[in-house]
Formats: C-alpha cells, structure tokens, sequence
C-alpha cells in the first residue's frame, strides 16, 4: 500500500489555475500536505500569496529564489506525488523535451514519483499534432497525463480542452499514486503510551511502553484519510517521530486518571478507538508530597487502577474498539477471554517475553476477532501491523 502524503501541486499559466485553488483545498481534505510550485507565467492568473495562504507552506517559481535550500531538489526529495494541474500546451511541450527554465520544470527533472498531468487549453491546442506528438512522449515515459473533459471553454468555444472536475482529478490521482483513503470522514481515537503513576516527586510506577505501536496507528490511519486524536501518556520517542505526527491532533497526559478523563470526553465523537497505550495497572495509595527516604521504599501501599477500556468501552453507541493485550505466552483462549472481558471487537495479543516488543521498531503476534480464526502476525514492522487492525476495524465499520 503506497504511502503518499507530501504533494507537489505544480500550477502552468492557464485560466483554469483559479481551479486549482479548489483542487488543493480537496487534496488538503483529503490529508495531502500541499506544496504549490506554479510557473512564472501562472502567476498571472493566481498569485503566489493566494498559494501560500491555502498551503500555508512558502511558494517560489524559480531556481532563483531561497536558493539555499535548493528547492528543485530539497522538494524533488520530500514529495511523494507530483500532480500539474492545469497543464498548458507550453508545459507540456517543455516537459516533453526535457527543459528546465523554471522551479517546476527542474523538479519534473529531478523528481522520480508517480505523477499526473491534468491539460487544460482551447480544444484546438489540445488536438494539435504538436500537443498530441508531446503528451504521447510523456505517456510512454510513465507520465499520466489525464483527458481533460468535453465542454464549454472561456469564451463561445465548446470541445474538449475544459479542466476536469476535481473529484475525477482527485480519483485518477489516487489510482495513479495507489494511494487510498478508505478512512475518510472517520474519527480516530488513538491511546498510545505509558502511564505513570508518581510515588513521590522523583519516582513513579510506570512500564516500558514507547507509545511507537501507536502511533504508527495514528499515523497510518491519519494516511488514510481519518481525522486522528491521539491520547499520549509519557511518550518515548525521538524529535522526528514526533515531527512525524504532523496532521494528528496530540494530547498528552501523564496517569491513568487522566487518561481516562480525556477517554470519557473523546470516545463519544469517535467512531475507532485503538487502546494501544499501556495503562500501569496500580498507582500508590498515597502521595508523598516530600521524597520517601529509600529505607522506607519498602513499604507502598498500592492500588488498582480501574480498567479503563472497560468503562469505556460500556459508553459506546456505535464504535469499533480495539484492545491489546501484552503477555508472556501465546495463550489465545486467555487473550480470546481478556476481550471479551473487555467489551472490544478487536485484540492484538503481543507476545512481550525476554522484553522484546517494547521500544521496537518490529512486533509478533496474534489479531483476535469475534469472528474467524486468530489471526498470525509474524515478526513484522509496527507500521505494517497498524495497516492489518485498521483492515480489520474497518471491515467491522462498514
Ligand atoms: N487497559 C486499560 N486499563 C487498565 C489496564 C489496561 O484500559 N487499567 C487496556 C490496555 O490499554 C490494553 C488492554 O486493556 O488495551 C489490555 O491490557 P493488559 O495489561 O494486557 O491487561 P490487563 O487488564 O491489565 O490484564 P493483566 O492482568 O493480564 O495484566
């Protein structure tokens, strides 16, 4: 399943590019990070500001500006997608011979991503031998250059030359990128993380987990297309995993309780709950306001903590809820129970033994349903487990 998020939107200096406007606004709805690179002729028709204020990202049209950064190439690196919409006939002709006189023309160069072309021209443009001879070039060298549709055109003219309909871009794109949005519309509550409950103001009861398995979930659910909150407790991980939780709307907490307080309030608006996050199944009976002098750490009187996702999951109206569950042994009957117990559709039961799992990139394990076999999960990357439980949730969502 390809993986496109980052988007080059390049914009030739057509009429339709006041289209193009509407095009990255769905683009954005449908959780694409947009960059726009329009050519200096385009600006013509749309201005950069009018870029920058939708994209809230900098636009530039030529190698000449924030030359720094190198933007034919820092951009080439980043985008997953290209889409140029509208192509004009000047575009076209300079991409088919290879040009490079601008920002966009130096990127199709140096860019090596699926990507589509969307003509838009007065029908006589688009039906010279010239235009025909340059899009079939670009077509055989695996461009995807759209048939733009049938209709009226700026003036009295009627043919084909008009600029699609956004959705039939935003399709073909997504056919072309094998990118898909099966998510769309829905919400999704992610807990991730590990609680901690303080002893005093230097110790805690706490536990290994990262938070890494969830939000690999938040993000693949994020790609998409779901609108993701994700519920951290104490995350443990670096400043670019962080970085990569762009999009997903983050709330961090520290105990049980507090988890639990923002579950009542979040579950409700959901329609997906992945309970990823290890909750510390006790908390000290008592604070100590000073710090317990080690001789008397032996003597802690602890307490359960309430199980939250079975008081969560007795609120729930429609939603699908997923459980996981960390144990030393692959016992499916006793994890198969523990879901039941629990009230979730779906538990991933992850075999924690000699510490593996915790702060990993990869996990293994069992996906529980009430319906079917267990499913195996041999050794595989915590992102590739995330797309398995969305599969499964979203078959259950309908
Ligand atoms: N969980 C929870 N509240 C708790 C403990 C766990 O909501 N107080 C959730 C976890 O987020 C996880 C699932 O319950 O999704 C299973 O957690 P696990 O620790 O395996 O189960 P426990 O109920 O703690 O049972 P055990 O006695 O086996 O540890």
């Amino acid at each position: 399943m390809a993986k496109v998020r980052e988007v080059i939107l390049g914009v030739g200096g057509g009429i339709a590019a006041y289209k193009s406007c509407d095009l990255l606004r769905r683009l954005q709805d449908h959780g694409y990070q947009i960059t726009v690179v329009p050519t200096p002729a385009s600006l013509n028709f749309v201005g950069a500001a009018t870029w920058e204020a939708l994209s809230h990202r900098p636009v530039t049209s030529q190698v000449w500006e924030r030359v720094d950064e190198v933007r034919h190439i820092s951009l080439a690196k980043r985008a997953d997608a290209l889409i140029i919409a509208p192509a004009t006939a000047d575009l076209i002709a300079r991409i088919a011979i290879g040009r490079a006189d601008d920002l966009l023309t130096n990127l199709v160069l140096a860019i090596d991503v699926p990507t589509l072309l969307v003509p838009a021209m007065h029908p006589q443009m688009w039906k010279d031998p010239a235009t025909q001879e340059n899009v079939e070039k670009l077509r055989a060298r695996g461009f995807t250059v759209m048939e733009p549709a049938v209709g009226r055109l700026t003036g009295d003219d009627f043919g084909q030359g008009r600029f699609p309909d956004t959705q039939i871009i935003i399709s073909e794109f997504e056919s072309v990128t094998g990118s898909i949005k099966d998510l769309l519309g829905k919400r999704v509550l992610v807990t991730a993380g590990g609680t901690r409950e303080a002893i005093d103001p230097v110790r805690f009861i706490g536990n290994r987990s990262s938070g890494r398995q969830g939000a690999a979930i938040a993000r693949a659910a994020r790609d998409r297309g779901a609108d993701v909150k994700m519920i951290f407790a104490n995350p443990q991980l670096s400043k670019e995993e962080i970085n990569e939780l762009s999009g997903i709307d983050l709330l961090q907490v520290e105990t049980a309780k507090e988890m639990h307080t923002a579950l009542e309030r979040e579950f409700p608006k959901s329609d997906l709950l992945v309970m990823s996050a290890a909750v510390a199944d006790a908390r000290p009976l008592q604070y100590s306001e000073g710090k317990i002098k080690k001789g008397d750490l032996h003597d802690i009187s602890l307490v359960e903590n309430p199980d939250i996702l079975k008081s969560i999951a007795k609120l729930r109206d429609k939603q699908i809820v997923i459980a996981f569950a960390a144990e030393t042994n692959n016992d499916l009957d006793v994890a198969q129970a523990k879901r039941l117990a629990k009230g979730a559709n779906i538990l991933y039961l992850n075999n924690v033994s000699d510490g593996a799992i915790f702060g990993s990139l990869d996990t293994e394990g069992f996906i529980l349903t009430s319906n079917g076999a267990p499913i195996p999960v041999p050794t595989t990357s915590k992102d590739t487990l995330a797309e398995l439980l969305l599969d499964q949730a979203l078959d259950q969502l309908g």
